[in-house]
């Protein structure tokens, strides 16, 4: 019986103590664990170029904003990966401003998840991308070149860089994809999911002025750790029940 008693109380204790889900607020402001991001964003008033939207608060410094605008790669991946294609310097801007997002926000936290990577232990899947930006970043490229449809994986890097790989020949994105979405979602093996301006909350990669994308952060935060709280005190009021029941049966 004395055991029992312990081993009851020891339950109590581990299942009355608060419930350790991420809060609104370290949901919020979060950068990703890899080699380019700072552990916390905060102001870079020396952000130029294409990546300056973000200098308010971001989790890029100056030095990778530079490499952004300035790299013909990026980790050695080159965007300009089929012979003799180079990108228009207009679809460039939006692979870079796509690039900013990934290095420079600070709103990514609610989207973020663990992979193991060489490069990265993070990545982000299904962050809200507002279908506008993802028609821009269309139209921009439509008669760019490749010879995959997700760039995320597929490619031969047996030579330090992405090479196509052979008997993948290289073709307009309008043959590639079918249409902005698949573009947009796929490209990056989930990172983007396109949603409509007017219907949902969603994030800009091409804004100027304070960073639209801090308030559609919070809300998707709000969401997420409601949602886990009502799940997680559904779980535990179970268990306490019954763990009541047991221990009242045994004490008795
Ligand atoms: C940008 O280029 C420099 C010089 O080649 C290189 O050292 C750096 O690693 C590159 N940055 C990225 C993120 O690829």
């Amino acid at each position: 019986m004395a055991l029992m008693r312990v081993v009851c109380v020891v339950f109590f204790c581990v299942l009355i103590r608060p419930s350790s889900t991420e809060t609104v607020d370290e949901l919020l402001n979060r950068c990703m664990v890899s080699k380019t991001q700072k552990s916390k964003p905060s102001p870079e008033p020396g952000l130029q170029g294409v990546c300056s939207p973000w200098k308010e608060n971001s989790c890029c410094d100056a030095k990778i904003a530079r490499d952004v605008e300035y790299n013909a790669t990026w980790m050695d991946f080159d965007f300009n990966h089929c012979p003799g294609k180079t990108l228009s310097p207009q679809c460039e801007k939006y692979f870079k401003l796509d690039l900013c997002f990934y290095e420079c926000s600070p709103n990514k936290g609610p989207w973020i998840k663990k992979v193991d990577q060489t490069f990265r232990k993070e990545r982000f899947i299904g962050v809200p991308l507002c279908e506008s930006d993802c028609l821009s970043w269309w139209e921009a490229c439509k008669d760019a070149y490749t010879c995959l449809s997700r760039w995320d994986k597929g490619f031969d890097w047996s030579e330090g860089q992405n090479k196509c790989p052979a008997g993948n020949e290289c073709r307009k994105f309008t043959e590639v994809f079918q249409n902005s979405v698949d573009f947009c979602q796929n490209l990056w093996g989930g990172s983007w999911k396109v949603v409509s301006d007017m219907a949902e909350e969603c994030v800009k990669i091409e804004f100027s002025g304070s960073n639209p994308n801090n308030k559609v952060a919070r809300e998707y935060a709000g969401k997420i750790v409601s949602g886990a709280v009502t799940v997680d005190t559904h779980f535990r009021l179970t268990v306490v029940s019954v763990l009541m029941y047991i221990c009242h049966v045994h004490l008795k």
